[in-house]
């Protein structure tokens, strides 16, 4: 988690700092921090609250900031609270170095005790403040350089991290280095954009360099880049590869909040993930990572799915779609979970790690251990070249274009689609699932994104909904099959954003204990569309209705029955079962946008949460 950014060059660097951060605030905004270095000083700003708190702290000094090499930070805090003093950059005790970081020092408690035997003070609970006062122990004890001192000190460390370090004196080099956490660079003639997210710096460079793990590099004003490994301190030869990123993709346009724009792009971000993998009137699906790796999905005995949060939900819906498919018996697991609980593996069996940012600690810690226990890793990826992806064994990109809003949403149903693809190309190889079937599937698919499209059109029924409810303590999501993590899915969108506690269950879980909850002021949401035990489920709803619960009902077009039993149903287009989730989950996004939206809250930024989540 958090932001880090950097600019060494020969423009002025506040702006490029400022700017840069709030396109960083995805991944932490709950304080902030810039230094911009001059001859032999600097100036320090942090604050807590969003970077937007920090400019007009630094506006309020009525004072021009000058400078062509800056260091800034946006937090989500890990150690200490959210305030100015843990807020980034941390200065040394010397009042000589300065630095920025994302990431966890795991062994920063016994470091500190050292420092403090040691005759070093603290002035913030961070572990980052305890870092930069090991690199100055270091480098004063042994008289290194910056550069040996941050080195030694790296190796020193047990942790995840990505930094950024400037020596006051010496204000013309900036060292970053890198170990789990993410950390991009950007280069130009003269110049280094230094950023957790290459799209903090797109607008002024697209020639990136990714840092490895075990990476550092020591950027000095007009000078090459030098790269080398932190261990040995060996020289690498950078690659610098141009990166291809759409501004437009990451700028909200006419819409308030990037979720809503978000949203409203799943028709297309469907189409982007489906284009080149599947070939309607020939029914061909082409997906390199499984054709290379063929056999070892025929003769799969299992499949795990590993993710976290939204990720996790659409491999729960991958599971119905794998086994149903495939017949290969699947299991989901929490990333978090799985890397502590001894897993049993053996060579060759299958993981499948489901991750938008790619950047999931726990995901790609729970993918580490998978791979050291010999299992053949596939990935579900968006972020193209993220952590995740390059880690696994074989994999294929979502594509759903860069996702700002923390909430999840045009990610959610491109994984689904991925997944869908990948459940017909196995069965299909395993003679799981007959030839008329897979074709009249496809030719579902090719439809999907037009329906996602008229779903859309139910936002104006949503607005009425969300102004009845908006103001309750309460919500219950509802369905079955399929749709399940659909409701687990729309309860999780409701909590992050507008911070009302809802639960997702199976429908017919509900008399077995939630439906003591219900009463008249309960709305329940229940996936109500045709197939997928829709029988039952009217049964399910005459239940919550003899107890006076408010049903929404999510309906098929032309659905009368359910009409006379809800307070409200929301139509949404026919479409197989096995595509469903696809539709059923536009109108949960949108009310829990919608309710957010009259709560007056962030929707973009919600309280505590953070888009990628690098810590463990
Ligand atoms: O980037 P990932 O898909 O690995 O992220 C996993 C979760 O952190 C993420 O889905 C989170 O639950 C979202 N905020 C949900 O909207």
């Amino acid at each position: 988690m958090c932001g880090i950014i950097g600019y060494l060059g020969y423009r002025e660097a506040y702006p490029i700092l400022i700017n840069g951060l709030k396109k960083l605030e995805y991944r932490g905004y709950d304080s902030s921090g810039i230094a911009i270095f001059y001859k032999n000083g600097f100036f320090l700003c942090k604050t807590k609250g969003r970077v937007s708190e920090l400019e007009k702290k630094i506006f309020s000094y009525k004072i021009k900031i000058k400078g062509t090499i800056g260091i800034g930070h946006t937090r989500w805090a890990t150690h200490g609270i959210p305030d100015d003093i843990n807020a980034h950059p941390h200065v040394s005790n010397s009042n000589e170095l300065i630095m920025i970081h994302n990431g966890i020092i795991e062994n920063y408690h016994k470091i500190k005790i050292f420092l403090l035997k040691n005759g070093f003070t603290f002035v913030s609970k961070t572990d980052t403040e305890v870092l930069v006062n090991l690199i100055e122990y270091i480098k004063k004890k042994n008289k290194l350089s910056l550069e040996e001192s941050v080195r030694i000190s790296l190796n020193e460390i047990v942790g995840a991290y990505s930094i950024a370090i400037v020596e006051k004196s010496n204000p013309e080099t900036i060292i970053i280095a890198k170990l789990g956490s993410p950390l991009a660079l950007g280069i130009n003639e003269k110049e280094f954009f230094i950023a957790s997210d290459p799209i903090s710096f797109i607008n002024y460079t697209n020639n990136t360099l990714y840092l490895k793990d075990g990476e550092m590099a020591i950027l000095k004003k007009n000078k090459e880049l030098d790269l080398r490994k932190i261990i040995n301190n060996h020289k690498l030869n950078p690659i610098i590869k141009k990166l291809k990123i759409n501004l437009k993709e990451i700028e909200k346009g006419e819409y308030k909040y990037f979720m809503l724009k978000e949203i409203y792009e799943q028709p297309k971000t469907i189409l982007d993930t489906l284009r080149g993998r599947l070939l309607i009137p020939k029914g061909i699906i082409c997906i390199d990572g499984i054709e290379s790796n063929k056999d070892i999905f025929i003769n799969a005995k299992s499949i795990t799915i590993l993710a976290c949060g939204t990720s996790w939900h659409s491999g729960l819906i991958g599971e119905y779609l794998l086994e149903k498919l495939t017949r290969i018996p699947v299991e989901v697991e929490y990333a978090s979970e799985f890397r502590y609980k001894n897993p049993i593996l053996e060579k060759k069996d299958i993981i499948i790690v489901i991750s938008q940012s790619g950047e999931t600690a726990d995901t790609l810690a729970a993918l580490k251990l998978a791979k050291k226990k010999g299992a053949f890793v596939f990935g579900i990826c968006n972020v193209v070249g993220s952590s995740i992806a390059r880690n696994v064994d074989a994999g294929v990109y979502t594509h759903a274009g860069p996702e700002i809003g923390v909430a999840s949403t045009k990610a959610f149903t491109a994984q689904i689609i991925i997944l869908v693809l990948i459940a017909l190309k196995i069965g299909k190889y395993r003679f799981t699932i007959n030839n008329n079937f897979y074709q009249s599937f496809c030719k579902e698919l090719g439809s999907i994104s037009e329906k996602v499209n008229n779903t859309l059109k139910v936002y104006n029924s949503i607005k009425i909904i969300a102004k009845k409810y908006f103001n309750v303590n309460n919500f219950l999501y509802l369905g079955r099959g399929i749709n399940f993590p659909v409701a687990l899915e729309g309860a999780l969108k409701l909590k992050e954003i507008s911070y009302i506690h809802a639960e997702g269950y199976p429908a017919a879980e509900m008399k077995h204990g939630p439906i003591a909850l219900i009463d008249e002021n309960m709305p329940v949401v229940i996936i109500a569309t045709k197939k997928g035990c829709y029988e039952k489920i009217i049964g399910n709803i005459q239940e919550i209705k003899a107890r006076k619960g408010k049903i929404i009902a999510i309906v098929n077009e032309g659905d009368i029955q359910i009409n006379t039993l809800a307070d409200f149903t929301i139509k949404v287009p026919y479409i197989i079962e096995e595509l469903s989730p696809l539709i059923t989950v536009i109108p949960l996004q949108l009310l829990a946008y919608q309710i957010a939206c009259i709560r007056g809250e962030n929707v973009d930024q919600p309280r505590n949460l953070a888009k990628s989540v690098t810590v463990e």
